[in-house]
């Protein structure tokens, strides 16, 4: 199996490649200083060239606000570049992997979203990712769209993540309290992603760990086992006047993988552990 992957130095992209590493799997992996995904003809030459089995197009503007302050960058690099993926996927005859978002959804209800809710999207992040979704839908037959939420990992941009891998904390932090969701450690879900990818069973996958909560939550739950002094000190999301607007509740249901592939994913209080114990190895 041939595989190659977008985006591949981002939080998610990391840790494919070390799961790809350890099963001796093929890979070519571009960033976008090897590639940009946004240039379709040498993409399009790239990948003709290579003839991969798989694409896994990770490459996005994650950075929410980002998507909002630009939004016809964020249209460029979310939804236009999967486009001209799937094109590719569909000419080279490869399966074709996009991960999409629980962003996709407006969290105006207080119920999980599972792989049959109606997406509704209300910021430009979201708006592009569901964009990015409907041409791989449209154009490819062997496709997963896999929809995760709240990355949480080594190489993670994501404001707690980089706190946790931080030597020097800082005295205290401001952490939102009103918005919940799921998390997802990035090594499960590469796990899982391999999984997949492996299999012919296609179509949209909800794939995150287990139990909801805020960042309150999980800061709390960091601080209970790193015992770091930085206090806690939590924040409604209106006092931040953040550019783009967020779902206040969103959570993602895992119908699909737990039905296709019996397997469900551990909880993310399990997950963090996991991940404190990684960073506290290496810091060592
Ligand atoms: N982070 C989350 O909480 C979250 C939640 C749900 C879904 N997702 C989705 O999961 C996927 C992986 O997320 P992640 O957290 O690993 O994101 P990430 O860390 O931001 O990684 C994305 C990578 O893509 C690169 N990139 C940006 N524009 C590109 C372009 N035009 N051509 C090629 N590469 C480009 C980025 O480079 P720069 O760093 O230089 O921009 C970055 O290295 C994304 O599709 C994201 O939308 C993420």
């Amino acid at each position: 199996m041939k595989i190659f992957i977008s985006g591949a130095n981002g939080a998610l992209g990391t840790d494919m490649q070390n799961v790809l590493r350890k099963q001796d799997i093929n890979f070519h992996a571009t960033d976008i200083n090897q590639l940009d995904v946004v240039d379709f003809k040498k993409t399009n030459e790239t990948l003709l060239n290579y003839r991969p089995d798989v694409i896994l197009h990770f490459a996005a503007i994650s950075n929410v606000d980002m998507c909002e302050d630009n939004k016809e960058h964020a249209f460029r690099v979310n939804a236009l570049s999967t486009l001209g993926l799937a094109i590719i996927a569909k000419k080279v005859g490869a399966k074709i992997l996009y991960v999409s978002t629980n962003f996709v959804f407006d969290g105006a209800e207080e119920k999980s979203y599972t792989e049959y809710s109606q997406p509704n999207p209300i910021n430009e992040y979201g708006r592009t990712k569901f964009l990015g979704e409907n041409y791989v839908k449209d154009i490819c037959d062997r496709y997963f769209i896999v929809r995760t939420s709240w990355l949480f990992g080594k190489n993670s941009k994501t404001f707690i993540s980089k706190f946790l891998v931080s030597d020097n904390k800082p005295g205290s932090i401001d952490v939102i309290c009103d918005q919940f969701a799921s998390f997802t450690y990035t090594v499960d879900l590469a796990d899982v992603i391999l999984l997949l990818i492996k299999s012919e069973n296609y179509g949209i996958f909800h794939i995150v760990n287990k139990n909801i909560g805020s960042w309150l939550d999980f800061a709390l739950r960091a601080k209970e086992i790193m015992k770091f002094k930085t206090e806690i000190k939590p924040i409604k999301t209106e006092e931040l006047n953040l550019p783009a607007p967020r779902p206040r509740y969103a959570p993602l249901d895992s119908k699909n993988f737990e039905f296709l592939f019996n397997k469900s994913m551990r909880k993310w209080e399990d997950a963090l552990a996991e991940f404190i114990k990684s960073i506290s190895k290496s810091s060592l």
